[in-house]
């Protein structure tokens, strides 16, 4: 049993699993027009137990990156490849990618946000469909054609990068202040920043 209400995953069943590991499927989160979508690879354990993407310790990096730049992490949409937590927080198996992958297109297509950021490695050679040395191809920018549209899609370092190796951190903000400079003005049209 499979559904998809919008841009929420209501049921699935597709990955026997993940279906096991799961408390509940995590879809995206954020405005639903927003310019700037962030996807990472697969819900931790505490965005299973919320409910929500980058709830977690990478979380508070990507929401401090954000604000760091005059975002609040409500101006931005945030998914992932997979929409259910992988057991023992192992990646996502191939066929998982591509079982979740009509989800993440359909919501690709329906945001249609001006810049796509990868997060790490395996939402960057998910989506550029080769293999990527993350680091050293961060901040570069590739036009892809993911289902019927073509979006641009900047390369990024996870944010749970930076809390190991320091020198990651680096890299990381400069990816990030491109992709600001790209989407410019249109980032923070919907900014709660100054409600806070
Ligand atoms: N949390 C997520 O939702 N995705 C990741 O890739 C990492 C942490």
């Amino acid at each position: 049993m499979e559904q998809m209400e919008g841009l929420t995953v209501t049921a699935c069943e597709r990955c026997p699993a993940l279906c096991e590991s799961r408390s509940r499927i995590v879809n995206g989160d954020g405005p639903d027009d927003a310019s700037l979508l962030f996807v990472g690879e697969a819900p931790g354990a505490q965005e299973d137990a919320e409910g929500r993407p980058f709830v977690g310790r990478s979380g508070d990096v990507l929401n401090d990156a954000l604000r760091d730049r005059g975002l609040a992490r409500s101006d931005v949409r945030i998914t992932n490849c997979v929409r259910c937590r992988p057991p023992d927080n192992r990646d996502p198996h191939k066929e998982e990618l591509a079982n979740c992958r009509d989800y993440l297109e359909t919501e690709l297509a329906r945001v249609d946000p001006d810049l796509v950021v990868t997060l790490g490695k395996v939402p960057t050679e998910h989506l550029l469909e080769r293999s990527v040395a993350v680091t050293k191809e961060a901040g570069s920018v590739h036009d892809v054609r993911l289902g019927d549209a073509t979006h641009r899609l900047l390369v990024c370092v996870h944010p749970a990068a930076t809390l190991y190796d320091r020198s990651q951190r680096e890299t990381f903000d400069e990816a990030l202040d491109e992709a600001v400079a790209l989407v410019g003005e249109g980032a923070g049209d919907q900014s709660r920043l100054g409600d806070y």
